[in-house]
């Protein structure tokens, strides 16, 4: 596996263990030095380095190959933290500033300390460095050449590194396949002294108390999973540790103190037997373990460290068939934890979207103290707290992609008596929030946007709202909820006018809570400070993800596809009556109603579609739809037309503009206007399309591969999680060529 050139001339490593070992044999193995050389204490050691291959050759102190040593060559020290400092006198005494020194101790602060105390201070040519990649192994005996693949590795650079010593240290991690980062000292201190340093006191100490303490001798005997799990790390080498945790005292004595805190009051609830305690801190720290790691991290979408970019690969060709269901219906979904916290009693949602989006707004809600189990496959349970219960948030929400979280909880946290924050990702922090700022100003509320009307939100808590009469300047369900969200904590009754009737899921769900909304034209109504009661919500299919199958089954010949239990809500069928009027063929059976929400079966089968113009009343009723019926308007025999969708432009994406430039990509004749799009039907072949980090855009190219002559990589699709996560596994049992492939 050697490549390329030799990086180092000659890699020396003092103190042949886990970490100095696998480093010696990974970059030996990779042809990434001319020589390694092991400084070791005992002969045993270097005979059994040898034998295994780790290093080249092995001496018994720095001195001794000091002489030897110049430019391109490497010292590596990987001695336990307190030891470090006896290895950098002697470099001192007998290494020269050409010489690249850098080190593997797990705590920073403590090493840039004794370089000072050395040196004077920490000298040009030694670079600070951590490797996470230690394990409860030790010893030569356990190097393993692969140790760093896909592992990370901490820099600490200070202003005075030598930028070429920096970059030979840069380059050796990258060559054994480590991803490199940089932190300051006392950053990396903190953040490992709570994530690594804190979790290896409290194992050892764990263990310790069963084996020394309890009095029953066959404690271990009855051990399960549970104990080896946690305790894992118990069996690292303790001469290590100790040195880590007197090296990093600071920051292990304020992260034991914030943990004993909580392990009290955990054991008080235990003591007192307070359920709520017991469950909010299960539930949430379960959900920061299996989904909420990026978002706690505010690194959602944005990191290609936490998440791996993705393509798709389409075949072109094939045709859908079978039965599926798709995911539950994003917009029912966040408004059930919003509305099932801001309740009374416990609220039960069955079907619930476990995409990005919803579980943002779900943990926007924990985060201001509400206990919600699940979800756990689309089952959850919201403990409300009534509709002045919510809790102050420690930080501020980040709510990634989802514009329907920011701007309905905009309108909810405008009535609370506490200030909060809201932030998104890249994307969401390009969104106009004017449009929801605007009428809640208003109404008393105090709001402070980013330039231009961008996130993030500031609310001011505390202010006495009053109701307004608000005639909407556009056709928008967010901003009409959010006023509506709004009005529970005002003064009197709050009227929203629609210019078009949207999606009126707010309105049923509060009904169904037991708050009364009237509906008079186009004017949705409420008075302030009822009360809510919890219900039971199961939540139907999302339209809008059955759409990209429903497009699937109309384009390609052959096809016939029945999705189930899809909602059928009349403010959401406009891509139903647009598909009929292009001549498709589609059929709704077992139409029902659950839950104050219509349902049915929709089966579609393969029918030729014609161009047309689409009316603009369905365009709200079809918001989402448009980039999916773009596909089938270029699918179809002549000329579509689309007007008075302005409101296309300020998606996730210019959808116009990134619908268009995907479709002239594959070869198809669309115009983009104003306010809508000209699409010719005709041939299309294969490329590669951009999605603008948009999930409908991703979702829309991959059906369009159903009609093309050749292979479409649709660039950029991760986000197509935040609203359709089995998207991927239903094309696939459909019968949609898809591949995953790593961008
Ligand atoms: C939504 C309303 C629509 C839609 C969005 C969800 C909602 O936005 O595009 O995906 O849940 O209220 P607008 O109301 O701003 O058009």
């Amino acid at each position: 596996m050697s490549q390329a050139q030799p990086l180092i001339n000659k890699l020396v490593v003092v103190g042949l263990g886990l970490i100095g070992g696998s480093l010696a044999a990974g970059l030996k193995r990779r042809g990434g030095c001319v020589e390694t050389i092991g400084v070791v204490r005992t002969a045993e050691a270097g005979a059994q380095a040898l034998k295994r291959g780790v290093v080249d050759r092995t001496c018994a102190s720095l001195a001794e190959v000091a002489p030897e040593l110049g430019p391109g060559d490497v010292v590596f020290i990987s001695v336990p933290t307190l030891a470090v400092a006896g290895v950098l006198e002697q470099i001192r005494d007998c290494l020269g500033p050409q010489v690249t020194v850098t080190d593997g101790a797990s705590v920073k602060g403590s090493v840039a300390k004794a370089a000072e105390q050395v040196f004077g201070l920490v000298p040009p040519q030694l670079i600070l460095g951590h490797p996470i990649a230690g394990s409860e192994r030790s010893g030569v005996a356990a190097a393993n050449p692969d140790l760093y693949e896909q592992h990370r590795v901490i820099l600490t650079p200070l202003e005075n590194t030598d930028p070429v010593h920096l970059d030979r240290v840069v380059q050796m991690w990258q060559r054994v396949g480590a991803e490199v980062l940089n932190l300051s000292v006392e950053e990396h201190d903190e953040v490992l002294g709570a994530t690594s340093h804190l979790p290896h006191a409290i194992a050892y100490s764990l263990v310790d108390t069963l084996a020394q303490d309890i009095g029953n001798p066959n404690i271990f005997r009855y051990a399960a999973g549970g104990f080896r799990d946690f305790t894992r790390i118990a069996s690292s080498d303790p001469l290590m540790w100790h040195d880590i945790m007197r090296a990093n005292k600071d920051s292990v004595l304020s992260a034991l103190d914030l943990f004993m805190n909580n392990l009290s009051r955990l054991r008080t609830a235990v003591a007192e037997e307070d359920s709520d305690h017991l469950l909010g801190v299960f539930t949430r720290a379960k959900a920061a373990r299996d989904h909420f790691t990026n978002i706690l991290a505010k690194r959602a979408f944005v990191d290609s460290m936490s998440r791996s970019k993705i393509d798709y690969l389409l075949q072109p060709g094939g045709q859908v068939r079978g039965t599926i269901r798709v995911p539950g219906d994003k917009s029912i979904s966040h408004r059930s934890i919003m509305l099932g916290a801001i309740a009374e009693g416990i609220t039960t949602v069955e079907g619930f979207l476990e995409g990005e989006d919803a579980l943002a707004t779900l943990q926007a809600f924990r985060d201001m103290g509400v206990v919600i189990e699940g979800p756990d496959n689309g089952r959850v349970k919201i403990h409300g707290v009534g509709l002045h219960g919510l809790k102050a948030p420690t930080k501020p929400l980040y709510v990634g992609n989802s514009g329907t979280t920011i701007r309905l909880l905009a309108g909810l946290l405008a009535g609370q008596a506490f200030d909060t924050e809201m932030s998104g990702d890249e994307s969401l922090a390009t969104r106009p929030m004017g449009r929801v700022a605007d009428p809640l100003r208003s109404m008393g509320a105090v709001i402070d946007t980013a330039e231009g009307g961008r996130p993030p939100l500031r609310i001011k808590g505390g202010q006495r709202l009053k109701a307004i009469d608000y005639a909407l300047p556009m056709a928008s369900a967010q901003v009409k909820s959010c006023v509506l969200l709004a009005g529970l904590y005002a003064e009197g009754t709050t009227r929203v006018t629609e210019p078009a009737p949207t999606r009126d899921h707010t309105e049923r769900m509060l009904a169904g809570f037991g708050y009364p909304v009237k509906r008079s034209g186009a004017t949705a109504e409420l008075t302030g400070n009822g009360r809510l009661t919890a219900c039971n919500i199961d939540v139907p299919a999302d339209i809008s993800s059955a759409t990209f199958y429903m497009v699937a089954a109309c384009i390609a010949p052959g096809s016939d596809l029945t999705l189930t239990h899809v909602g059928i809500n009349p403010t959401r069928i406009g891509v139903i009556n647009i598909l009929r009027l292009m001549g498709a063929d589609l059929t709704l059976s077992n139409e029902r109603e659950i839950g104050g929400e219509p349902v049915a079966d929709i089966r579609v089968r393969y029918a030729p579609l014609k161009g047309i113009r689409i009316p603009e009343e369905q365009v709200p009723l079809a918001i989402d739809e448009f980039p999916a019926l773009f596909i089938a308007a270029a699918c179809a025999e002549g000329e579509t037309v689309l007007t008075g969708a302005e409101e296309l432009r300020v998606k996730e994406s210019d959808r116009i503009q990134a619908m268009a430039d995907g479709l002239q990509t594959l070869g198809v004749n669309a115009q983009p206007t104003p306010d809508g799009i000209v699409i010719q039907g005709g041939p299309m072949g294969g490329g590669e399309v951009e999605t603008h980090f948009d999930h409908r855009i991703a979702m829309s190219f991959s059906i369009a591969a159903l009609r093309a002559s050749a292979p479409i990589r649709v660039k950029d699709a991760t986000h197509v999680a935040t609203s359709f996560p089995t998207f991927v596994e239903l094309a696939k049992q459909t019968g949609i060529s898809l591949e995953v492939i790593d961008s």
